[in-house]
């Protein structure tokens, strides 16, 4: 039965709970407080140490809680980031098998930090044509685990984190209401992690070469333009005005990045949601986990019209519109936690280092699992 609508109706996030900060970045690269607060807006960013998956899996069941379900209500789970474990075996699976979604289709969408906008917009579009009814849709990143951290120019600027929505089909005219998904793929080579994927097996790369290809400015302005010209465009097909949005989330990647998309888009700060101070830029996990701090921060009222515009390597871009519903608090809570962790962050970083070699590009360092296999879970 195909359903005219898909509306959000649960939300929850996994936070690693190591926080690294400039300070603690300053003292092994030649950087500052100053600099990357003035250039970018950070202030902190997550180290996890766990896997991306048991983020994903935590962040997947407090959602599936929050919308008084159970794992086994899931018929599909899109798990959204460019930071899998393994090509194969998928990472949406492991999300199902921790959860018992044992219903669920699973399946990766990989559009760097735009991936859950796109598997949004997925899932919205696969329960409207009847093929899904109850969707997780995931947004997470582990980034810290393959970060060159001898790299100033990135280092500073990412983190880890995840964050989850459940999206049902629905009579009511709640949900996803526009969506406008591009690639400005002319500049894809802006933004490359060499090292990572078959090439890297097939010493297409060879060792010394560098692992983040990075031109921040092209990236900067790119941004800008992708994201406020999708937002006019998802707000013109709409046929709603910059006005009537209630709060715009946007994708974290810098301060400065955010205050020209809202400019462009006329729409003053104060209905912007900014976390970027708090975690930095976690890619795929940032629009979810930040939509899920507006949550908490009673910033999202019933009835709210969001504006969620992103951009990530590709170049993809983005924005979507949501309509809220009714309910701005969970129906439930999960139990599932992530398990405590017994190191600062800047230990972590120097754990992650040290398996790197002095250039920070080992093949071991970067290629061996970092976790034997991903594990289910703390049930707290
Ligand atoms: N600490 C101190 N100095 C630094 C650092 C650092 N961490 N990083 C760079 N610098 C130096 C540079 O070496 C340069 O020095 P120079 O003038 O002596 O050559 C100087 O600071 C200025 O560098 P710029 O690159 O011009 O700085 P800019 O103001 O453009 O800010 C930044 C750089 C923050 C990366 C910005 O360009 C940006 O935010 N770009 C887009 C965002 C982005 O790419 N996000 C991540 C990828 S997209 C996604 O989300 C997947």
């Amino acid at each position: 039965m195909t359903a005219l609508h898909a509306a959000i109706t649960g939300w929850g996030e996994a936070l690693p709970p190591a926080i690294l900060t400039n300070e603690d970045l300053s003292t092994f690269l030649d950087t500052s407080d100053e600099w990357i607060t003035q250039r970018t807006g950070m202030k902190e960013r997550r180290v996890s140490h766990v896997s991306a998956v048991e983020m994903a899996t935590v962040a997947a069941a407090r959602a599936i809680a929050c919308a008084g379900l159970t794992p086994a209500d899931v018929d599909l789970i899109v798990y959204g980031g460019c930071t899998n474990e393994e090509a194969v075996p998928n990472s949406a699976s492991g999300v199902q098998v921790a959860l018992g979604a044992t219903r669920a289709a699973a399946m990766d969408v990989n559009t760097a930090c735009t991936s859950f906008l796109y598997g949004l917009s997925t899932a919205t579009a696969m329960i409207r044509t009847g093929m899904a009814r109850t969707a997780v849709v995931i947004g997470v990143e582990l980034i810290t685990q393959y970060m060159d951290w001898t790299n100033r120019n990135v280092a500073v600027l990412f983190g880890d984190g995840a964050a989850a929505v459940v999206v049902q089909a629905s009579d009511r005219a709640e949900g996803l209401i526009g969506s406008v998904l591009g690639c400005d793929a002319e500049a894809r080579q802006s933004l490359r992690v060499r090292g990572l994927g078959c090439s890297y097996a097939n010493k297409a790369v060879s060792l010394g070469d560098t692992i983040w290809d990075f031109d921040g400015q092209v990236i900067f302005k790119r941004a800008v333009h992708g994201m406020a010209a999708a937002s006019a465009r998802v707000l013109a097909e709409a046929g709603v005005t910059a006005d009537q949005v209630d709060l715009v989330v946007p994708h974290q990647a810098n301060l400065r990045i955010i205050e020209a998309v809202a400019r462009s888009a006329g729409i003053g700060m104060d209905r912007v949601m900014v976390t970027v101070h708090r975690y930095g830029n976690m890619s795929a996990a940032t629009v979810p986990v930040s939509l899920v701090d507006a949550l908490k921060e009673g910033r999202v009222k019933p009835g709210s019209l969001l504006l969620m515009p992103g951009f990530g390597g590709g170049l993809t871009y983005g924005a979507v519109l949501v309509r809220w519903g009714d309910r701005v608090t969970p129906l439930g809570e999960s139990s599932m936690t992530l398990p405590p962790c017994d190191r600062t962050a800047l230990e972590l970083v120097h754990e992650i280092r040290a398996r790197q070699d002095p250039h920070g590009r080992s093949a071991a360092g970067l290629m061996a699992p970092v976790f034997a296999e991903s594990r289910v879970p703390h049930q707290g």
